[in-house]
């Protein structure tokens, strides 16, 4: 019997929200409540590295996660296995002298070089790197944006992590969910000093995770109604317009709104969700002051699912904005020493 074992690996960078997913509309589908504009994080500060590799040698699937077994039994991850084979098998079928992957246990290895789970979009550069390693293993021909559709299936944000530079994610309006994909807005270079500085408050595992805490919010919160009516539409069209233009005094503000009415959100469900702790809103204080100084706005902080904030800025104010977080977080316990000033900037290549 052939013995070959099928390998290809890949990394996935991180992508961290401007205008932010939050609500289902479909949980099987992972079909959001809303579009929503993400920036991708250069690879060597934060990533995912991902190897598939196939043969008839393996016994079963397998999902080792920095070192771990991880379960794959989960509704996603099958999701994102079933789709890769059914599409590699539609290659094969095709094409008799292919060899036969489909049918072959999948092996994945992943490991991340920042805190798992700790809303740092893990999940994203995740599902993102685990659909590119098994896509590259296949060799399927699908462009990023219908690979999006499968990463989607796994973490929602992962579908954004399938391009580099600035991505929407576009809600669609089917059931099925073949219009709900990542589509690029523009890509690193069309704004090369466009810089991310990622404060770490805690990189302990979330206390609620994304999936029961939109289902809470969609559930009891009357404030996120209002959200997705009319303040998420007017932000991708703002924020689209901001990134075109490069205007980042509107980049940021829309930044911070958004980010602002996700948390408004969470508090307003009941029970109340708080993601952001003490830290988390001393950085909103530094920030603010780093603006004040400057007499306008250079700095714009933005936190996901949990307390860990992410500051963009351009390069060109980044002594305003390093030199005057530094001198806020000398006030500021909480900031986990060494991981504080990681500093990325935008990537087209995933
Ligand atoms: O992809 P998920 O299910 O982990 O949800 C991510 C949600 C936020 O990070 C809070 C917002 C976003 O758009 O990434």
């Amino acid at each position: 019997a052939d013995t070959t074992v099928y390998r290809a690996s890949t990394t996935a960078p991180v992508n961290i929200a401007v205008v932010k997913y939050w609500g289902k509309r479909d949980a099987k589908l992972n079909l959001p409540t809303n579009s929503s504009i993400s920036v991708t994080l250069s690879q060597a500060d934060l990533r995912t590295l991902t190897t598939a590799s196939c043969s008839t040698i393996f016994t079963s699937d397998s999902l080792t996660l920095n070192g771990e077994d991880s379960d794959i039994s989960g509704a996603r991850t099958q999701a994102c296995f079933r789709e890769l084979r059914a599409r590699r098998a539609a290659l094969e079928e095709k094409d008799a002298s292919l060899p036969k992957l489909a049918a072959l246990p999948l092996k994945i290895v992943s490991e991340n070089n920042f805190p798992t789970a700790a809303g740092l979009a893990s999940s994203a550069a995740g599902f993102a790197a685990l659909v590119q390693a098994i896509a590259n293993l296949y060799q399927l021909p699908d462009s990023p944006s219908e690979l999006s559709k499968f990463a989607r299936q796994g973490s929602g944000s992962a579908c954004r992590s399938l391009f580099g530079g600035y991505v929407a994610w576009r809600m669609g309006e089917k059931e099925d969910g073949s219009d709900s994909l990542a589509d690029l807005v523009a890509p690193a270079s069309h704004w090369p000093s466009m810089r991310a500085l990622i404060l770490v408050a805690s990189a302990a595992k979330k206390g609620v995770s994304s999936s029961s805490g939109m289902q809470q919010t969609v559930a009891s919160s009357g404030l996120f109604q209002e959200r997705i009516k009319t303040i998420v539409p007017a932000n991708m069209d703002l924020m689209e317009d901001a990134i075109k233009n490069h205007d980042f005094e509107k980049f940021a503000e829309v930044t911070m709104r958004d980010s602002n009415s996700f948390h408004a959100c969470c508090a307003d469900t009941y029970p109340p969700i708080y993601y952001m702790n003490d830290t988390s809103r001393a950085a909103v204080r530094a920030v603010e002051a780093i603006n004040a100084k400057a007499g306008k706005t250079i700095a714009a902080y933005t936190f996901d699912a949990g307390p860990n904030c992410v500051v963009y800025y351009l390069d060109e104010n980044k002594d305003a904005v390093l030199g005057g977080f530094a001198d806020a977080l000398k006030a500021v316990s909480g900031f986990e020493q060494g991981a504080v000033a990681a500093v990325a900037g935008v990537i087209d290549e995933t």
